[in-house]
């Protein structure tokens, strides 16, 4: 076996998959979606959200209909994307489904939940994978807040590049940022590196350290790698002992990751939402269910959450603009 192919079966990277991204990336398919992301700065007008669109059938959507469509303003609007940066024609569907969005509700960032570029995370390619993509987002200041995935550690200094990377905002390999609130911060985020070869014995005391010093009401955790997923690469058990522990102590309302291409929202575990939020622009992954699903589709999306005192509201959001998912997080008691 070649050193790269055993570097990616190292990283959980299936060896074809990761030589057919390339291939295809190098491609650069033609969006079937006319997008163009220097002429969409001009207000759209196709983008219309249906007031009708059913929310998904899941436990917290009971009552749905008078809570999710409130008219009060959320103290917070943020949008998140992961599995993204593939420069594939569903990639540019999402991003413009994204602008469509920002023009409709404003958000101010979007947390990028690693694989920000494939396949082996090159800096030089940020231009093609991410500049170009989020171009007016990006040109309204909107910021993106990026964590490493399994493809941003492997011809990037270990991910050194895309730290340093300014549009990226990664003040270290974890980090995390206030947001909201001036003082205190409506909610504090906790940008993980979730990767095998991440420092994990001072990563996991930094992040009980700083979930107990966190004032803030809300507290997110993201990185890239499920806990829990039924997508391809599946659950992480290992994984998972190392977080849900710190993530019951300081009652984590919500985790966010991508890494299996698709999105699956889980019913409250221990406390903690998680969602999968991976379908981002590189081709899905088959998807099954487990018991604690909640919703589970296979299709580029991306996220967006308004934060209220005493709720957050998630939505997910297909290609067409459309919300195929929503749900409401209340605090972990
Ligand atoms: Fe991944």
């Amino acid at each position: 076996m070649k050193r790269r192919q055993l570097l990616l079966t190292l990283l959980g990277v299936p060896v074809i998959g990761a030589f057919l991204y390339e291939a295809i990336a190098k491609s650069k398919t033609t969006s079937n979606v006319p997008y163009d992301p220097v002429s969409a700065q001009s207000p759209a007008t196709s983008f219309n959200p249906s007031p009708n669109t059913k929310p998904a059938t899941n436990l917290a959507d009971a009552n749905s209909e008078i809570t999710l469509e409130t008219t009060e303003e959320p103290l917070l609007r943020f949008a998140a994307i992961a599995d993204n940066g593939f420069g594939s024609a569903a990639q540019f569907a999402v991003a413009k489904s994204m602008w469509e969005t920002y023009q409709q509700k404003p958000y101010s960032f979007v947390l990028m939940a690693g694989d920000n570029i494939y396949s082996y995370g090159e800096i030089k390619l940020a231009k093609a994978y991410f500049e170009e993509p989020y171009a007016p987002l990006l040109n309204k200041d909107v910021k993106f807040y990026a964590v490493l995935g399994n493809h941003d550690i492997i011809k990037t200094n270990n991910g050194l590049d895309q730290i340093n990377y300014k549009p990226f905002n990664m003040s270290d390999r974890y980090y995390s940022f206030k947001k909201g609130d001036v003082r205190e911060g409506t909610v504090e985020f906790f940008a993980i590196d979730t990767n095998s070869n991440a420092e994990w014995e001072s990563q996991l005391s930094w992040l009980d350290r700083q979930l107990a010093a966190s004032n803030a009401p809300w507290k997110i955790v993201y990185g890239h790698h499920p806990l829990y997923s039924s997508g391809q690469h599946g659950s992480d058990p290992q994984l998972a002992a190392k977080l849900v522990p710190i993530f019951a102590k300081h009652k984590v309302p919500l985790y966010i990751c991508g890494h299996d291409h698709g999105y699956e929202r889980f019913n409250p575990i221990d406390g903690t939402t998680y969602i999968v939020n991976g379908g981002g622009g590189a081709p899905l992954y088959r998807f099954g269910k487990s018991p604690q699903t909640a919703f589970v589709s296979a299709q580029f999306s991306f996220m967006t959450f308004d934060v209220y005192q005493d709720k957050i509201i998630t939505k997910a959001i297909a290609t067409d603009g459309k919300v195929f998912d929503r749900s409401i997080i209340t605090k972990t008691i």
